[in-house]
């Protein structure tokens, strides 16, 4: 049935059918009767949950270092946070936090919101979002255009607000991507950082800092280790300032990886992450390369430059997050990201290591129903 749908989605500019199809969706979950019907269909079921090889869930256990807690197959504990199942939305999909009801009722476990920058930006000119059918893939080159860290953070708040009210609350987590804006220059990068930090600390479960994105010139540079720790450490001192201040325990923080790093590069990220004792890593962002595609040369030319995901990025990502995970002996919780579609590729990423996975293009090319289809593997 989605195959349909997509087919008529695909005959439009990829942005547009982005924003279309989350209205629509959002107008569907307006009405609780309707909300729960989508609920229904769409969220991995108990059934399913129960379904699952014993032999698979003994792998994923001993593969990472995360504790399932009892009560539900799907439903885990990673850096102290309780996700009711381990498949996520990628950060760039509901950039503004202005879906995640609608996100909650399609059954993620997790959104991650963002890239959030200290001011509005609109991003780079249009179009820059473009699909390659024949490698179901996409490749963008946004430019974290986003409403600004204050606007989504008021969103948030009422989102917050509301959900609390609600009977049980919502167990949706959400994750904060933050970022520095365009004009701000590697040097002060930090304080756009703290910024979005210190604004978002109230209203999201976790961070990630993303110093990964190919669309903001000079960005990847803060991947290397003396930008990173300076970045790092200045929020691993804010989050137990805030977390003293307020009584709570500090956010876990995470670091956004490109899969384009050598394995030098990855090797000193890994150092880093547990000399300061960072939460966790998100392996991986999008890529710069183009290899091995079925999409002609005449075709990518056309489009140009920007990070190309989905499943040409699968098997670097895996990569990436078994290097990782091997090298620090699994005491890095990781969240798997690039090239997930299926169950299977969900499997074979936390067998890698991955505590968590994130979708993105898979949602784009496999549709609602997706994390009812991974949760049902696993
Ligand atoms: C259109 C688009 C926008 C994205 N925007 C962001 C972003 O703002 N911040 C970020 O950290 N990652 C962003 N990503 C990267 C995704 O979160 C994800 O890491 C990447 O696409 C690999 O996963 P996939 O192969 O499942 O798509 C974006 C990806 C796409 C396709």
């Amino acid at each position: 049935m989605y195959k349909i749908v997509r087919t008529l989605l695909f005959f439009f500019p990829t942005e547009s059918v982005h924003y279309f199809s989350m209205n629509v969706l959002k107008q569907l979950c307006k009405w609780s009767w309707s909300r729960k019907l989508i609920a229904w269909t769409c969220r991995p079921e108990e059934k399913e949950m129960q379904k699952s090889a014993v032999a698979e869930k003994q792998a994923i256990d001993q593969a990472q270092a995360v504790e399932a807690p009892k009560g539900s197959y799907l439903a885990r504990e990673v850096f102290g946070l309780s996700f009711r199942n381990p498949v996520g939305l990628g950060a760039g999909f509901d950039k503004n936090a202005l879906y995640l009801r609608e996100l909650g009722a399609l059954g993620f476990g997790f959104v991650e919101i963002g890239t959030v920058t200290p001011l509005a930006q609109s991003g780079n000119e249009q179009p820059r979002l473009f699909r390659l059918p024949e490698d179901q893939a996409l490749i963008n080159r946004m430019g974290f255009n986003n409403d600004g860290v204050k606007v989504v953070a008021e969103r948030l708040k009422k989102w917050r607000q509301r959900t609390d009210n609600q009977k049980g609350g919502e167990s949706l987590i959400i994750g904060g991507n933050i970022g520095k804006n365009k004009v701000t220059p590697n040097e002060d990068a930090w304080k756009d950082y703290e910024i979005c930090f210190r604004e978002l600390f109230d209203f999201v479960d976790y961070f990630v800092v993303n110093v990964s994105s190919p669309n903001t010139p000079g960005l990847r540079e803060l991947q290397e280790k003396d930008a990173l720790r300076k970045i790092l450490t200045n929020l691993q001192g804010i989050n137990r300032e805030l977390a003293r201040e307020k009584g709570i325990p500090s956010r876990p923080l995470l670091l956004k990886i490109a899969p384009d790093l050598s394995w030098q590069q990855i090797d000193d990220v890994v150092d880093l992450a547990l000399e300061i004792r960072l939460d966790g890593l998100v392996a991986t962002n999008t890529t710069i390369g183009r290899e091995k595609l079925l999409s002609s040369a005449d075709r990518l030319k056309s489009i140009g430059a920007g990070g190309l995901s989905g499943a040409p990025l699968k098997e670097r990502s895996t990569e990436v997050v078994r290097y990782i995970h091997r090298k620090a002996w699994g005491s890095i919780p990781l969240i798997a990201s690039g090239g997930i579609f299926t169950g299977e590729d969900a499997l074979e990423k936390i067998q890698a290591g991955a505590a968590l996975v994130q979708v993105w293009t898979g949602f784009i090319y496999e549709g609602p129903f997706i994390t009812r289809g991974i949760c049902a593997k696993l």
